[in-house]
């Protein structure tokens, strides 16, 4: 079957190759699930592994199937698996467990080890080619009436784990109710990170460089969140004028805004950063005003990175409520669909140039 892929380690080598095609006993147990790949989602986390930022093959091969985010149709199933049957349709986790205590009871987004593997990004073939086979532990369910939001789980089950960690953490402040939360990017996950605040009841600030009237911003203001472009007000002049935030999720991709958000958080606020950079920036940072506001204020920078099955469920949960409370809305995110896994030059062109591609993603079969 059809797969794109790149060779790890080689700037712009992604292409196309054949991959033998998997079944469903190749997972033990009789827990395999077999899924047809109908779309799939490709993020700036694919234009850094064919810039060959990171990504790793394999074991044993050359080459690495990306593609993270994936929507398809249940073909077949394992005589011992419950949860899903074919025709179902599901998304499925990208993260597969280590050796770690975390990694052993299903929290393998928290693994303490080094080594992480990721289908698409790290150790493990991805979604971008037609079918693939996986254990049932690893499959989510995504409801028929959510289809038209196919490939946004994953990206929505990134933005759910940010903001559950947040609230997980605050309990250190037996009461908090954050009032103010500011959003940096308005990307896929930022534009989701929005909607999760908003059904939260925050009053949401979702800063952007780029002055409305823009896709994102309508998107933004469709949820009831205020856009800011940072061309017309700086976020120091926005904490003056609206104050600090309690919550800030950090996702422009820029290790440098994530710097700077530390400026703008209230006291007992929290900070999540997001970002995956892969680059090698330097920046000077006022370290002695920063380090002081955080201990007097109680402030808490925290990472996240991926999601668990949890986090999956939670999201798909949220994007069920946004669809009931902002009808129309989320789809907007959908903006760039490419033909077919052949059109991989296109897919990688949309993702490096086009400026207003909010999601891109590949239909690869019917369904
Ligand atoms: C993916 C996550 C992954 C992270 C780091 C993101 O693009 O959506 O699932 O954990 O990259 O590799
Ligand atoms: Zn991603």
């Amino acid at each position: 079957m059809k797969a794109v892929a790149v060779t790890p380690g080689k700037p712009h080598s992604v292409h196309l190759r054949d991959i033998p095609t998997p079944s469903v006993d190749q997972i033990p147990n009789g827990k395999g699930v077999l899924v047809r790949i109908l779309k799939v989602g490709v993020d700036a986390t694919d234009r850094e592994i064919n810039d060959a930022l990171y990504g790793t093959a394999p074991d044993g091969d050359e080459y690495l199937v990306i593609g993270h985010e994936s929507f398809g149709i249940v073909e077949a199933v394992g005589e011992n698996v419950t949860t899903v049957a074919p025709g179902d349709y599901v998304t499925a986790t990208v993260r597969r467990p280590g050796g770690s205590i975390y990694d052993q009871i299903g929290t393998y987004d928290m693994t303490s080890e080094e080594t992480y593997y990721e289908r698409g990004i790290n150790l493990l073939h991805g979604y971008l080619t037609e079918y693939y086979v996986d254990g049932e532990d690893y499959i989510v369910r995504v409801p028929q009436g959510l289809k038209h939001l196919h490939v946004l789980m994953e990206p929505m089950s990134c933005a759910a784990k940010a903001i559950q960690q947040a609230f997980e953490v605050q309990r250190r402040m037996k009461v908090w109710r954050p009032k103010i939360a500011y959003v940096m990017g308005a990307g896929q996950i930022g534009l989701l990170a929005t909607l999760i605040l908003r059904l939260k009841g925050l009053q949401v600030y979702t800063l952007a460089r780029r002055p409305a009237p823009r896709l994102n911003a309508e998107i933004v203001e469709g949820y009831g969140a205020t856009y800011v472009s940072t061309e017309n007000q700086s976020i120091s002049q926005l904490a003056v004028e609206v104050g600090k935030a309690d919550l800030i999720v950090e996702a422009t991709g820029s290790s440098w805004i994530a710097f700077e958000s530390m400026k703008v958080l209230g006291h007992n606020g929290v900070l999540v950063w997001h970002s995956v950079t892969g680059g090698d920036k330097q920046v000077e940072v006022p370290a002695d005003q920063l380090n002081i506001e955080f201990v007097l204020g109680n402030k808490l920078l925290l990472g996240s990175v991926n999601a668990n099955r949890e986090h999956f469920e939670s999201g798909i949960r949220d994007l069920a409520l946004g669809e009931a409370m902002y009808p129309g809305v989320t789809e907007k995110i959908l903006t760039t669909p490419i033909d077919g896994l052949e059109s991989y030059n296109d897919m990688m062109r949309s993702l490096v140039e086009d400026q207003d591609a909010l999601k891109v993603f590949v239909n690869v079969s019917e369904g």
